[in-house]
């Protein structure tokens, strides 16, 4: 899925790829510790799969599980936030 390029920036609204860059690319870059990678969309479809789908990984997300964090480290995310992270790095 596109993103819109990075609109405002500063006090606005979050765009899913700074989060990303920020705080998901880390471990979702790279696999680190077993995360999902970026871009490996039959990954995260199982997962989503066993899950209930994007809102079912979602919670997951929210509450971290094994060696994800809670919030994936964004400790200022919305909930809508991280959904759209987890969109952009899923393309689900
Ligand atoms: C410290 C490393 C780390 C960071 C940072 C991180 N993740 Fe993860 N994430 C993981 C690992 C490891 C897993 C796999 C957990 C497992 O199933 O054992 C995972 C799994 C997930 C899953 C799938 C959960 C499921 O139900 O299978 C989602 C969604 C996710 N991460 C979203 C994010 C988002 C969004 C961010 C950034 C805001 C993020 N993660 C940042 C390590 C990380």
């Amino acid at each position: 899925m596109e993103v819109a390029a990075s609109a405002g920036g500063a006090g606005g609204a979050k765009t899913p790829k700074d989060v990303i860059a920020k705080h998901c690319n880390a471990c979702h870059g790279t696999g680190l510790l077993g995360a999902p990678k970026i871009g490996d969309k039959a990954a995260w479809k199982e997962r989503a799969d066993h899950q209930g789908g994007l809102d079912g990984i979602l919670a997951k997300a929210i509450t971290g599980v094994n060696a994800m964090p809670p919030k994936g480290t964004c400790a200022d995310c919305s909930d809508d936030d991280l959904k759209a992270a987890i969109k952009e790095m899923s393309g689900l």
